[in-house]
């Protein structure tokens, strides 16, 4: 079984990366997407994105990085795709699953999901300027508003010489609402004789199972459940391995909340540490209930300097109980 960690624009950057393949389970990862309208884009965009490829594309634990870019063109997506795997890409990653406004009304993302001809010359046109040994990879969701296209596209993507298909059993009209229809995933894999890995709503290793089961992939994507529960994918693999599975204690969470702020505020300058640790907090608050009750200390802090003495005081309060 391969897990790989999702693509999440905003919230999973190099440093949550470098956190998240540390604690273990995770084989590959996907950088958030690079825009692609109309030029070769400079080389510090795809660094900025992925900060690995000056590490030999891979995560100081070693997991390789894999870059994903997002647009319409299919030249202009190729020409920056070599560009990615010249930098160091372990290969490229097509987007065709993003449900912004502004990225679908400039034909990007999920809204490509409608043309499927499209879809069919962006990934020959990645495939025929990328040299073979690098893996070209799509992401999906099944559809725009439903599925009426959904094995069209499954098609034009293993046609057009796709490596491998991810995807996520929703459409984009479906949003984020649960549930993930993961029986969709096994039509695509009736039909194509394409490796997919299954993504969507997996939150605990009893989801990845059923999920495993109802897909009848042996891949899995971990997006939001990764961040609710930082060990998630380690966890997944241990239960499969031996039946049984502890999920991360929640001090050792805490150390992980300092540990990313330490990165966050050293690496971008505190710049958007707020705004991040809050963020991760609301996935946290669905798997902790200790994350909601923290969650409302930290809620009207700004500074870094104040969430990170209250992240420190709560560690320090639970080593204090527990010497007691
Ligand atoms: C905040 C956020 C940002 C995302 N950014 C991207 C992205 O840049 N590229 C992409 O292909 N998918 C993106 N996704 C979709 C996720 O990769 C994933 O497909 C989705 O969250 C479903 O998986 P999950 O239920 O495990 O979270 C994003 C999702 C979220 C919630």
């Amino acid at each position: 079984m391969r897990i790989v960690l999702a693509p999440m624009e905003g919230v999973v950057d190099h440093l949550m990366r470098d956190m998240l393949t540390r604690i273990g389970g995770f084989d590959l990862c996907i950088t958030e997407f690079v825009r692609v309208v109309d030029q070769l884009l400079p080389n510090r965009v795809f660094t900025r994105i992925c900060p690995e490829l000056k590490q030999g594309g891979v995560t100081p634990a070693g997991v390789p990085v894999r870059v994903q870019l997002l647009g319409q063109e299919p030249e202009w997506l190729a020409e920056n795709a070599v560009r990615a795997v010249q930098l160091g890409s372990p290969g490229v990653d097509l987007n065709f699953g993003c449900p912004a406004k502004a990225v679908n009304k400039s034909r990007g993302g999920a809204v490509l999901l409608k043309e499927t001809e499209t879809l069919y010359q962006i990934i020959k046109a990645v495939r025929d300027a990328v040299p073979s040994q690098f893996p070209v990879t799509a992401k999906i969701r099944l559809g725009f508003d439903d599925t009426s296209l959904t094995l069209d596209n499954a098609r034009a993507i293993y046609e057009a010489g796709a490596s491998e298909l991810t995807v996520h059993a929703r459409t984009k009209s479906d949003g984020y609402r649960p549930p993930a229809y993961w029986p969709w995933i096994e039509k695509i894999r009736q039909t194509i004789p394409l490796n997919v890995v299954a993504n969507g709503e997996i939150w605990t290793p009893e989801d990845a199972a059923l999920c495993l089961e109802q897909s009848g992939s042996t891949d899995l994507m971990l997006g939001r459940g990764a961040l609710a529960s930082p060990g998630l994918a380690r966890d997944i693999k241990q239960h499969f391995a031996n039946g049984t599975h502890q999920k991360m204690p929640w001090p050792q969470v805490l150390e992980l909340l300092l540990q990313y702020s330490d990165y966050e505020i050293a690496g971008d300058k505190g710049l958007y540490y707020s705004n991040r640790i809050k963020q991760w907090f609301s996935y946290l608050k669905l798997q902790y209930v200790e994350a909601e009750v923290l969650f409302q200390q930290l809620r009207l802090q700004q500074k870094a300097a104040d969430l990170v003495a209250t992240l420190r005081g709560a560690l320090d309060h639970i080593s204090d109980l527990s010497e007691h």
